[in-house]
């Protein structure tokens, strides 16, 4: 049970807004003007609010995707450290552009940014309008409009979970996302809507949370699901579907002479962890509870130096990695080999993971190129063996 309120009932009192000094006069729903009187006294002072740009706009808002604001913020400060410009950003190689985004998850982001970011340069200047600002690579429906309100004041509202979660209980609305940009008409101000957006973020982020702190909320007495008591039940929840579990074993090999070069590969472009580098990962079908030396010689017996000097390999233990869509539960096992070796053979005959090229990283070029969470774990696991989760 909840109860519906009619979006006709939403529009209050006639307003004029302060920029519409000469036109007819414009409705400002009240909770406009409460939000609003509440985030121009809390709003939160972001780096991306502070002198804003649209190319500034356009980075935070790729980085804020699925991802939270007290992570993005260095990550955003580095990053326009590094491209302060779009035009920067297009002339940096792909490469840059993942190393920058090492450790921020969803890849895929920092590939269409820089797609995007080559797309504007082409066009000689930023769009304005929200088709044109949709057309860039990357950038959906819901960025076009956080865009689109803040950096060029369309009067556009930007539907993210926050807003879908704080729409929700308002209207006591169980619908979608996608229904939550009919019913955020109602109560965009003309004008303002860049502020609105970041007021229901921060509302949506502070108090309006999965589990709502509704004392102090500036909207409460707008609030259709606090006056019902049914908060809790907004937004319906949705199953979520049982992840993908997969098995791999990461060989980490190394240089006798030195330790910190390790043979990685690259992976091609698109896909999961496109253009990333890492540890070569070999897919274990087995549930891999034979020791090392047994698991090497049952799949990698080729990875022999010679029949003379088989290869030794350590393990270093195991880890559980977790995605949006998979579980993946790694297994490390390393080797120390000859300056002299080429380990590409050894992987011609086992399923690995895709990689484009493969080849020795020491610490500086590792530095100059993405690298994931994922590899990270592993290169840590094998310096301390300390992380199984077994
Ligand atoms: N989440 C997404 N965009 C945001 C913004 N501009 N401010 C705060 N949180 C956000």
């Amino acid at each position: 049970m909840h109860m519906e309120i009619p979006y006709s009932m939403v529009l209050g009192r006639k307003r004029t807004s302060r920029l519409d000094m000469g036109g007819p006069p414009v409705m400002t729903h009240p909770l406009t003007q409460d939000l609003l009187s509440w985030y121009d006294e809390h709003k939160r002072d972001l780096p991306w609010r502070s002198n804003r740009t649209p190319y500034g706009t356009l980075v935070s808002e790729v980085m804020l995707q699925q991802t939270r604001v007290d992570t993005v913020i260095p990550y955003y400060e580095a990053f326009l450290t590094k491209f302060p410009t779009v035009e920067d950003l297009a002339n940096a190689d792909l490469n840059d552009v993942l190393s920058m985004w090492s450790g921020l998850g969803y890849y895929s982001r920092a590939r269409n940014l820089h797609k995007a970011a080559n797309q504007i340069v082409q066009l000689g200047r930023f769009p304005k309008s929200l088709p044109d600002i949709r057309s860039l690579s990357g950038v959906g429906e819901y960025i076009a409009g956080a865009i689109g309100s803040m950096a060029f004041d369309l009067d556009v509202g930007a539907v993210d979970g926050n807003l879908h979660r704080v729409l929700s209980r308002v209207f006591c609305d169980s619908g979608d996302r996608k229904r939550m940009w009919t019913v955020i008409e109602a109560l965009l101000p003309k004008g303002r809507c860049g502020d609105f957006n970041q007021a229901l973020m921060d509302l949506g982020s502070s108090m309006c949370k999965k589990n709502a702190e509704c004392s102090g909320c500036p909207i409460q007495k707008h609030c259709g699901a606090f006056s019902a008591d049914t908060v809790s039940q907004y937004p319906t929840k949705v199953k979520k579907k049982a992840k993908q579990k997969v098995s791999f074993v990461a060989l980490l090999i190394r240089k006798t002479e030195d330790h910190s070069c390790i043979w990685m590969g690259q992976r091609p472009p698109e896909k999961l962890y496109g253009g990333m580098v890492e540890p070569c990962l070999v897919l274990d079908l087995t549930t891999a509870t034979m020791g090392a030396s047994d698991w090497v010689q049952q799949h990698l017996s080729f990875t022999n130096l010679s029949t003379h000097h088989p290869v030794d390999w350590i393990d270093k233990g195991r880890f559980i990695h977790v995605l949006t869509h998979k579980r993946m539960e790694i297994r490390v096992l390393e080797c120390v080999v000859p300056q002299d070796t080429d380990p590409t053979t050894w992987f011609e005959e086992s399923e690995t993971e895709p990689y484009e090229t493969m080849k020795w990283y020491d610490s500086t070029e590792r530095n100059s190129v993405g690298v994931s969470t994922l590899a990270q774990k592993i290169l840590d696991q094998s310096n301390t063996g300390q992380l199984s989760l077994f």
